[in-house]
């Protein structure tokens, strides 16, 4: 038979399977399969024994002792290479043989054969992802790292895992703030150009300008807010000019997406529902659902204390403004409908700041109940929410100005210091190589992985020191430990993969360790994509370089006996390919050398 991709979920399939036949467990045992708390005892143990026992007022090792015989009837445990015993009072232990770690090394030589194994988490499961959806007509800053980041992590997760994805970049490109910026454009003449780089920034001072001109006059104010309501009848002049504004922020947004290598299928911003929202207010109001309040649209969840009309709080979802214009709301329903409706969406996934936690919970709430009362198929809905970067004195990151920092001299100073630590490290590289090639890629990928790195839904303190790091989890370290597995192949003049053929079992205690940690990569995807947490993976990456580095340590790999030396290089290969497929799932592209 061949291997299970992973073991620790087929084997808890096979267990509740077996399970069925014995009578004090039944169809409803839950067997708790985990990793085991001390690996010498075995690499799985199933705790669910316990707790039927003592509901069935039965002897917990008697029982485990039946369902381990059960299990070894059906001759399936051998078969899928697990040796097992009852211990304590009444777990059973699983201990993966030595030759079948072999055979799973064997079998799972590469990401296709990873990404044959992880498809079935999501087995075509169409999946709408909501990222980096920034708001135009301001620079990317500080805060735009983490929607990115995160974001196509997530995303090349899913993928991975056999979801069939759209990258759906909902950017903000709808509000109020058009009425100012266009406002002061024509005051001053201004002409855009979306191909200047500075045309962004311009922008922005033109929006302060007239956001303070509108502040100090009533009468500009007026006038920013006719402009506005002439763009949203469709005036051709204004809607000409909030198309040069878009087309000003997408270009510069895209060059930022260019250094992180971010793709999206799909750039359908807020503007794209503003004929769509119409149809939210009929059929929310014909369910039952929103009603009017003091001339807005709103909904109320009197089932949710939070969200309820006596909540002290007062927080309805307001779907149509006073002024009975649309916003985030109306037209986030809008989008639910149309990405179910034209993108077939089973689950939709929002990546954004912590701080929108209450708009997600009542946007979902609300669709819920909408899709229920019109009878339509809701999809999963999930938001992948973040915390927020602190600078290293534990406050927000800004500049002396006050401004928060822009994304791009965040990227500039990160390449600037890869670069020195480089040249500090391995000056011999060409200048050209380390300072175009390797010092751009160590920079960003710095920058991603300490997002990364920790669970997004705590706020981290930025640290160029620790994030630069050739120790520690950093994205250097893992980069460079990448880099050595290379070069055993390299010194032994073969390909990474080549020499493996008559391989015996791992046998030392530092093959089997790291045999036993590549064989953990399935758990931890499976860990990553359940809460969509990417550091899970991290995780996983930093403790396979420390086993690989274990390994190393004691087991030559270039030894005359051909089967020890083919089993170490399978080793070798199969980390060198884990670490870089890893690093690629987090967005990060390997190095050569470093
Ligand atoms: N533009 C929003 C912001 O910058 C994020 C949009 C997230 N996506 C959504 N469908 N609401 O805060």
């Amino acid at each position: 038979m061949s291997a299970w991709f992973n073991p620790a979920r087929e084997l808890d399939a096979l267990i509740r399977r077996v399970a069925t036949s014995v009578p004090a467990l039944g169809a409803d045992f839950d067997p708790q399969v985990r990793p085991a708390t001390d690996t010498r005892h075995g690499d799985f143990q199933c705790n669910g024994v316990l707790a039927a026992a003592k509901i069935a007022k039965l002897n917990p090792r008697a029982l485990a002792t039946e369902l381990l015989a059960a299990l070894e009837t059906e001759g399936t445990l051998k078969k899928a290479g697990f040796e097992s015993d009852v211990a304590g009072p009444g777990f059973i232990n699983f201990r993966l043989t030595p030759a079948a770690l072999a055979e799973w090394i064997h079998e799972y030589r590469d990401a296709d054969a990873w990404r044959r194994g992880a498809s079935a988490l999501y087995a075509g499961r169409n999946v709408v992802i909501d990222y980096p959806s920034p708001n135009t007509a301001k620079q990317m800053h500080v805060g735009h790292l983490r929607p990115i980041v995160i974001g196509e992590a997530v995303a090349r997760l899913l993928e991975f895992c056999g979801a069939k994805l759209t990258r759906d970049n909902h950017i903000g490109d709808w509000g109020t703030n058009f009425g100012i910026l266009i406002l002061a454009i024509k005051r001053k003449g201004f002409i855009l150009d979306a191909s200047s780089p500075q045309a962004l920034e311009d922008l922005e001072a033109l929006y302060k300008e007239g956001s303070a001109l509108t502040k100090a006059d009533p009468a500009e104010l007026d006038a920013a807010r006719a402009e506005l309501a002439k763009l949203q009848l469709g005036d051709t002049a204004n809607t000409a000019l909030w198309q040069q504004i878009v087309a000003v922020s997408n270009a510069a947004f895209q060059r930022i997406y260019d250094q992180f290598g971010l793709k999206s299928d799909v750039t359908l911003g807020e503007s794209f529902y503003r004929d769509k929202v119409d149809q939210v207010y009929r059929e929310l109001t014909e369910c039952g659902l929103a009603e009017e309040s003091d001339g807005a649209l709103v909904v109320w969840h009197d089932d949710i204390p939070r969200f309820s009309r006596d909540a002290e709080t007062k927080l309805p979802f307001i779907v149509r403004k006073k002024d009975g214009s649309s916003n985030y709301a109306s037209t986030d329903l809008a989008t639910i409908l149309y990405r179910v409706e034209h993108m077939k969406a089973e689950e939709i996934v929002y990546v954004t700041d912590g701080r929108q936690q209450d708009h997600f919970q009542q946007l979902f709430i609300t669709a819920t109940k909408w899709f229920k009362a019109t009878n339509r198929k809701l999809p999963r809905l999930r938001h992948v929410w973040f915390g927020t970067i602190l600078g290293e004195d534990g406050k927000a990151i800004k500049t002396k100005s006050g401004d928060p920092v822009r994304l791009q001299s965040l990227i500039d100073e990160a390449t600037a210091k890869a670069y020195e630590k480089v040249s500090e490290k391995n000056p011999e590289l060409p200048e050209d190589e380390r300072r175009t090639v390797i010092a751009p890629r160590i920079g960003v990928a710095a920058l991603r992985y300490t997002d990364l790195g920790s669970n997004r839904t705590m706020d981290y303190r930025f640290s160029w020191e620790k994030m630069l790091s050739f120790e520690g989890n950093t994205a250097p370290y893992l980069l460079y430990q990448a880099v050595r597995v290379r070069s055993v192949f390299r010194n032994a003049g073969l390909k990474v993969g080549q020499g493996e053929e008559g391989a015996s079992a791992p046998e030392t205690p530092g093959e089997i360790a790291l045999a036993r940690k590549l064989l953990g990569f399935s758990a931890a995807l499976e860990e990553a994509c359940a809460d969509l947490r990417p550091h899970a993976l991290c995780t996983y990456l930093y403790d396979l370089a420390g086993a690989y580095s274990s390994f190393y340590a004691d087991n030559k790999v270039l030894v005359d006996e051909p089967a020890v030396k083919a089993r170490r290089l399978a080793l070798c290969a199969r980390t060198s390919a884990l670490l870089e497929s890893g690093l690629r799932l987090l967005g990060i592209e390997p190095l050569e050398r470093m």
